[in-house]
């Protein structure tokens, strides 16, 4: 099981880097922690940069602007930042030394959290900038390099997304057959335990014109799997083009009417936000994939009512049997918290038994991690560490147990495979499942014999269940 927020494939605490490379501008080196929305955010504030001469580099000795997109989820990766900013000044140190202009920004959700508090800790950084803030980045370099330090974490009141170039150009050049879209941004559930209401601030839903034509853009690209993405992206609401109120259901059929874009998946999704037009879009659009993440992060209703979630473990099993009950096929999965404070025995006892009644097919696990200025920290009885961790241990055993067994129950299935890259191994292709599972073949062409290439949707069968990735042949199609 991994550490990681939201879903594969970006684990929170590890880092990605992404781009292309290109010569005679100043380079920009992008270094992205945390969520999707994260990934997303850092292909959008390359485009913005582009517009202003940058070429994205992946090669960090080579950057004059280094840009680390940061995620303020856990304690942890806070502290994983700060240690990295204390690479990047003894690397400042030296290229400023040879005259060369070394630039050094925190952007994301610890920009956001931290504000000026990160030049008092990290002196040699230049800029601060918060999510809603991307837009205004030339600016802001603009600022440093005239010599004055630049921190913006204002809620902007422009939109960010109208500001920002369009993200076609960077799709065309690096971002291959799956692409992220947020369409929601912010969150104002305020669970006890979570920054992200304050890093984030309030809910904010693009409207559905903004979003049909950057996915038309997408899928021009070449893009075949679009993910929508939010905080809580079964939040998003809008109006289509009669004024009628529309929400996530709705607004997944539009976009399913795109020609080129094959599969649909959104994350993350709350609880209490799935309604029955959501609901009913895995049932009747074949695009949608059978594949949802549906946090619960506990299964004891006294820890659901101090983690303020307002909704207890039967309301979450409940909206589990109707989802299963309009697409049988449709595979789980969720986070949770163990060691949330006052967790007892018992109560995490209920988290147990609601595991086993659901069966998931992935999940994503965490010690409770206290957050300063949330409720949940200055709530009594914090569980000891060592507690957690046995905790922790018991959860993920039970959770790698299921994973492997839907993944063996897979063995066998012939399914749709979207090919997104080269495999580790010479010869082999790379996809993911319906489910989300990364599945390797070890094939060219197909049975015909025609060439295969990334971007492909081909019939393939599941020939093996590896401890984290499926085998697969290629079928007849
Ligand atoms: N919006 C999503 C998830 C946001 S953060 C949702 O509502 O589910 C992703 C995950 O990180 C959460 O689901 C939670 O399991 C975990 N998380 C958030 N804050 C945490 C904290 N303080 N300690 C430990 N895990 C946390
Ligand atoms: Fe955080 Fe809760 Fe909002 Fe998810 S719903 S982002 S866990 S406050
Ligand atoms: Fe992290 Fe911010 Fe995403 S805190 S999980 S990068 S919304």
């Amino acid at each position: 099981m991994n550490d990681q927020a939201l879903q594969p494939p970006d684990p929170a605490a590890d880092a990605t880097t992404h781009g292309a490379v290109n010569t005679n501008t100043r380079k920009v080196f992008v270094k992205t922690y945390g969520c999707q929305m994260n990934v997303y955010d850092s292909a959008r504030m390359t485009d913005a940069l582009a517009a202003d001469g940058y070429s994205e580099t992946t090669v960090l000795e080579d950057a004059d602007l280094v840009l680390l997109n940061t995620c303020h989820i856990r304690e942890k990766a806070a502290e994983k930042v700060y240690s990295e900013l204390g690479r990047l000044r003894d690397m400042k140190k030296a290229k400023n030394a040879e005259g060369r202009e070394f630039v050094i920004g925190v952007t994301g959700c610890v920009a956001q959290a931290e504000g000026k508090e990160i030049l008092r800790r990290a002196p040699a950084v230049d800029l601060v900038v918060g999510p809603q803030t991307y837009h205004r980045l030339p600016q802001v370099l603009r600022d440093v390099r005239e010599g004055r330090k630049a921190v913006e974490t204002d809620y902007s009141l422009e939109d960010k997304f109208e500001h920002l170039p369009s993200p076609e150009k960077a799709v065309t050049k690096s971002r291959g057959p799956t692409a992220f879209l947020t369409v929601q941004e912010g969150c104002d559930k305020f669970c006890t335990f979570c920054v992200v209401p304050y890093t984030r601030g309030s809910e904010v839903s693009r409207p559905l014109a903004q979003i049909v034509d950057e996915a038309k853009k997408l899928a021009g690209a070449g893009v075949r799997e679009l993910t929508l993405l939010g905080q809580n992206v079964n939040a998003w609401h809008g109006t289509d083009a009669d004024g009628n109120a529309i929400g996530l259901g709705e607004l997944i059929a539009a976009i399913a009417e795109i020609d080129g874009l094959d599969r649909l998946r959104y994350t993350t999704s709350h609880p209490r936000d799935m309604d029955d037009r959501l609901i009913a879009a895995h049932a009747t659009q074949s695009k949608l994939m059978p594949y949802l993440h549906l946090p619960v992060q506990s299964g004891s209703d006294r820890i659901l009512k101090a983690m303020n979630r307002k909704h207890t473990a039967a309301d979450y099993l409940a909206l589990v049997r109707r989802i299963r009950a309009v697409n049988p096929e449709l595979a789980l999965s969720g986070d949770f918290i163990v060691g949330f404070p006052g967790e007892t025995d018992e109560d995490f006892e209920d988290t147990m038994r609601l595991i086993e009644e659901v069966g998931y097919a992935q999940a994503f696990s965490f010690k409770y991690s206290p957050r300063p200025g949330t409720p949940g920290a200055d709530l009594p009885d914090h569980v000891p560490e060592e507690m957690k961790s046995e905790r922790l241990d018991r959860l993920q055993t039970l959770l790698f147990k299921q994973q492997r067994d839907f993944a063996r129950a897979c063995v066998g299935k012939t399914i749709d495979l979207l090919l997104e890259k080269e495999g580790r191994m010479e010869g082999q292709l790379v996809g993911r499942s319906p489910w989300l599972q990364p599945v390797i073949i070890d094939a060219k062409t197909t049975k015909s014999g025609d060439k295969l290439k990334i971007g492909d949707i081909i019939k393939v069968r599941i020939t093996e269940a590896g401890p984290n990735s499926l085998f697969a042949e290629v079928a007849e199609s």
